[in-house]
């Protein structure tokens, strides 16, 4: 029996998919990478440019342009379609071009008999990941959206500055939705294990951050500022995913904040939203539930209540 090499498909050669293959490349993290685009030849240059950079690196590494039929055998497919966010867009406001995008390739996945784990990326990515699972009928453990792990990201960056505290000495998630109504469980923010309110009381001559409707308004402003900026977000997304890859690949069972179905975990049924998720080789290992203040559990199910209401939409 031959081994088997680790294969992925990306569908969407764009900044985020480019980007993304070039952290497989550099972190090692697949051998081969197959893009879907209806741009062919962007789909084929991106392939092109990453093969250039293999002689620079210290893994092997396979890129090419392919028919989603060429991914069926991939263990992981990733929704990277999609076009960067308009000023002034907010990630909802995505809903209907990227509905319309995924009723071109879905039946292309269907035909193609991949039966792998799926990450969507493309926003909404709450909306499009639960679509995804939806007209697929996919396990529900196989299917993860890259959600808030990037908006915790943001958030540890926000705190890691502010306190002064390297990020991988905190734990700090966001919850929700992938954007605007995503909420912070300062509750469950903790460095070294400590919970932040403590520590601010307790040395605040050393411990100082802007007021928490501060951090979360930066945090939700993070992306706007990004794509007036450079007119798009790549970096950040693109290492949030390799994050869940390499979980999977290597069945770190490691816990990722990340958008998966909720069949009743925090009081949510039937909707696709950010908790922290232990992640392994077969996907969604288990959801791990916070215990939430009241007002914490409210700003959650408001969020909750704004994805439900456009995934309804995204159906008719
Ligand atoms: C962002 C995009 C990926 O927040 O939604 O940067």
């Amino acid at each position: 029996m031959s081994i088997k090499t680790r294969k992925i498909g990306i569908i969407g050669a764009g900044n985020v998919g480019s980007h993304l293959a070039l952290q497989f490349a550099v972190q090692g993290l697949a051998d081969e990478v197959v893009f879907y685009d209806t741009n062919m030849d962007k789909a084929i240059g991106e392939s092109l440019d990453l093969l250039d950079a293999v002689s620079y690196q210290p893994h092997h590494f396979e890129a090419y342009a392919g028919t989603m039929d060429d991914m069926k055998d991939a263990d992981i497919l990733i929704n990277a379609s999609g076009k960067p966010r308009k000023q002034g867009q907010n990630r909802l406001d995505m809903m209907d071009g990227a509905i319309a995008t995924s009723k071109e390739f879905l039946p292309l996945i269907q035909k193609s008999g991949f039966d792998g784990i799926i990450i969507s990326i493309s926003n909404p990515c709450d909306i499009i990941a639960e679509y995804l699972q939806y007209k697929l009928d996919w396990p529900k453990k196989k299917i993860i959206g890259s959600g808030t792990a990037l908006d915790s990201a943001r958030l540890q960056m926000q705190l890691s500055t502010q306190l002064k505290v390297n990020r991988r000495s905190l734990t700090a998630y966001l919850l929700g939705e992938h954007g605007d109504s995503s909420m912070i469980p300062w509750s469950h923010v903790k460095v070294a294990g400590k919970p932040i309110d403590e520590l601010l009381k307790e040395k605040p001559e050393l411990y100082h951050m802007d007021s928490k409707e501060e951090i979360l308004k930066k945090v939700h402003e993070e992306g706007n500022i990004e794509n007036a900026k450079k007119g798009c977000t790549e970096f950040g997304v693109s290492s949030a995913t390799a994050e869940l890859v390499r979980a999977i690949y290597h069945d770190e069972h490691k816990i990722l904040p990340c958008s998966v179905y909720l069949d009743g975990e925090y009081g949510i049924h039937d909707s696709f939203a950010s908790v922290p998720v232990k992640v392994g080789k077969d996907g969604v290992e288990d959801i791990i539930e916070l215990h939430l203040t009241d007002e914490e559990n409210e700003e959650l199910q408001r969020s909750i209540k704004i994805l439900k209401e456009h995934f309804e939409r995204a159906l008719t």
